[in-house]
């Protein structure tokens, strides 16, 4: 039997007003979790991270042991959104399973990207709150790029926010924000 996971997750409205980036924040606890594909990856972020003063907590990933990976999404993001952690880290082998089961948890706003144009934008337009990255199609030098970049952009509000706003109605309420207008 699968481990029940909780679905006790309140609607998080800090997520429209921090603007702070990751990097200066005073809270350092991060999570980085993996399947197969994106455990050769997450060792060398998670280096990086704990190299830029976070605590990292792992959630899983070995190369030689078959993971599914919506198992390890589930239970990373349960916690990034029980607010357990700044923010969270995801790999698999494209990002693209990760991202997607990710992406199911209330509150959470998962963002796979390939370049570090994409990570600033991911911050500072839709707040990410997780990283996903793809073992098997970014390198490492381009991932700690990334990494770099997500964690020193930050959230930029206003109209961001307010369109963040619409997808926490939604996802909280079930409110179609759309059809209000
Ligand atoms: C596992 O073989 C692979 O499917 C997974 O890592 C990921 O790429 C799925 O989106």
């Amino acid at each position: 039997m699968p481990e029940k996971i909780s679905t006790d997750v309140k609607m998080d409205t800090t997520a429209l007003t921090q603007t702070e980036d990751y990097m200066s924040a005073s809270f350092r606890k991060v999570a980085i979790g993996s399947d197969h594909g994106g455990a050769y990856l997450k060792e060398e972020v998670k280096k990086f991270l704990q190299l830029q003063g976070f605590e990292v907590t792992d959630f899983g990933g070995d190369p030689e042991v078959s993971t599914d990976y919506p198992d390890v999404a589930f239970k990373l993001a349960e916690a990034v959104s029980r607010g357990e952690f700044l923010f969270g880290v995801l790999l698999c082998g494209t990002g693209i399973g990760i991202s997607i089961a990710a992406n199911k948890v209330k509150g959470i706003r998962a963002a796979l990207c390939f370049t570090s144009t994409h990570a600033r934008l991911a911050r500072a337009h839709n707040n990410a709150n997780i990283l996903v990255l793809g073992g098997r199609t970014t390198g490492r030098e381009v991932a700690l790029d990334i990494v770099r970049a997500f964690i020193e952009e930050k959230f930029e509000g206003g109209r961001h926010a307010r369109r963040i706003g619409k997808i926490l109605e939604y996802e909280f309420n079930k409110r179609d924000s759309i059809q209000d207008q």
